[in-house]
């Protein structure tokens, strides 16, 4: 009895005929994959349904039996939604336990539905389904996030603050056009989820095992029933491909990146040397030693989870790298990286997304760093060029004023015209109007520059960017 006690019985499973021994019960839990994949489980089901109704189609099943297998599934469903399924780790996966429940609960018919598919087409299926409805989640958060920037844009469209290059003060912009670069950013993102969309949008089912299945099958029929734009066109690389899923973790690795290049510059600017901004309490957490602190801990832990997901692009790519064709049981490591990378891109969405309203901008302090920086500096080289100083000599004759300015302690604006006409005899008093920084914000009025009207009309564009009619409709399915 001490070896039996060690085993499980191997007649419990679907597949247990052609074995002697059971499987080793560390063995069974090492292979099992139903702890994580049973989140699987209403996809798994939905495409169960498809496949039951295009088997009585072609005459596989009856209508009756076709009709049971429907009504137990959905029972099955309802179970699994009022926790009251039991998932055995016996057997397996999310798909042998849902179809041995179907067994149990319908009889002969339950016996019928695997018949021309497999379980490798049925769960690269089963993901595929899942991450479409995931995909739509993100872009409905990911729309939120933008909408937030854009309204926080318009309300900041006039507000001065210092752009930097090398962290270094470098011209005046508005807080608007900066808040419009996060825009453009997460514009690209949601063009690049979309387009990885198309491709998750493709159906293995019909591959089976891998050769296709020696039923007349109407796959067709299959994919419409559930949504997909098309069937995979050759059945060995539709049950191996995991392509869809190291695509969309990259668009996932993009987004974090891009969060977490926009949460370095919150944690920056809510520091006590910026404070260009103050983050709304609900959304930092204090000290349990000093008393003073509000810490900036969403725009650090989104920052921390983006080397997370990374690592999830890696983890899968590596998954893939060394696999012949066709399914392996490698894939089933493909689950819990792509779960953990859709649930912390979801999280950190909405964080972002339920945050940016009610960031509240300090445009005294941003207006402050901008004039302290020479930051109209480039504003006077340009206007002794349209006076006809070749850019160079300009570059040469301001770098001099800056040195000017250093050594009285004073700003470019400050300095005295007589003091500035000893450095080039093309500057006149109209020179005050271009180092003002509303003169130099509002002189960069082309297409994608920072004056004010321009970030408006960036703001109007972006807006139509994401009315319904060009975002594809399905977005909140
Ligand atoms: N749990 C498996 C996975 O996630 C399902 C497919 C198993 N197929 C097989 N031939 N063992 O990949």
């Amino acid at each position: 009895m001490t070896e039996n006690d060690s085993k499980s019985c191997g007649a419990e499973k679907p597949w247990g005929g052609r074995f002697e021994q059971p499987t080793d019960r560390f063995v069974e839990e090492f292979t099992a994959s139903v702890d994580f994949d049973k989140r699987l489980a209403p996809y798994d089901i939905q495409g169960s349904i498809a496949h039951a109704r295009m088997l009585q189609k072609i005459g596989v099943l009856t209508q009756a039996e076709r009709d049971a297998i429907v009504s137990g599934l959905e029972q099955i469903l309802a179970e699994i939604q009022r926790e009251e399924f039991s998932w055995s780790v016996t057997l397996e996966d999310v798909h042998m336990n849902i179809e041995a429940r179907l067994t149990r609960l319908v009889g002969e018919a339950g016996k019928k539905l695997h018949t021309g598919r497999s379980r490798n087409d049925q769960v690269a299926t089963d993901i595929r389904l899942w991450l479409r409805d995931e995909i739509g989640r993100l872009l409905g958060e990911l729309g939120r996030l933008q909408n937030a920037l854009l309204d926080l844009a318009e309300r900041e469209a006039d507000t001065i603050m210092p752009g930097f290059t090398h962290l270094q003060v470098a011209q005046p912009i508005t807080f608007g056009h900066h808040l419009m670069a996060w825009f453009e950013m997460l514009q690209r993102d949601r063009e690049r989820l979309l387009d990885c969309r198309r491709r998750v949008n493709v159906m293995p089912l019909g591959a089976a095992a891998m050769a296709g299945t020696s039923f007349p099958i109407d796959r067709a029929y299959t994919a419409e029933l559930l949504g997909f734009e098309r069937p995979a066109s050759n059945s060995l690389d539709a049950v191996s491909d995991r392509d869809f899923a190291i695509e969309f973790c990259a668009c996932a690795a993009l987004i974090m990146t891009h969060l977490s290049r926009f949460s370095e510059e919150l944690v920056l600017w809510t520091s006590a040397q910026f404070d260009f901004l103050e983050l709304p309490d609900a959304f930092c957490t204090g000290s349990s030693i000093m008393p003073q602190k509000k810490n900036p801990d969403v725009p650090e832990l989104v920052r921390g989870k983006t080397g997370r997901v990374n690592g999830h692009l890696m983890g899968l790519l590596t998954l893939m790298k060394a696999q012949p064709l066709a399914y392996n049981k490698d894939n089933q490591e493909d689950k819990e990286p792509l779960f953990d990378t859709v649930d912390t891109l979801l999280n950190s969405l909405r964080a972002f997304a339920d945050m940016v309203p009610h960031i509240q901008a300090k445009p005294d302090r941003m207006r402050q760093a901008a004039s302290q920086g020479f930051a109209t500096a480039t504003d006077l080289a340009d206007y002794l060029v349209r006076r006809g100083v070749p850019f160079r000599d300009a570059h040469e004759i301001v770098g001099q004023a800056v040195r000017l300015a250093l050594q009285q302690g004073c700003d470019l604006a400050d300095l005295p015209l007589d003091r500035l006409q000893t450095l080039s005899d093309k500057i006149e008093a109209d020179v005050y109007r271009i180092l003002t920084l509303e003169g130099s914000v509002a002189s960069r009025a082309h297409h994608g520059g920072t004056a004010p009207g321009q970030v408006k009309k960036a703001i109007e564009e972006g807006r139509a960017l994401l009315r319904p009619s060009k975002t594809h409709g399905a977005e909140t399915k």
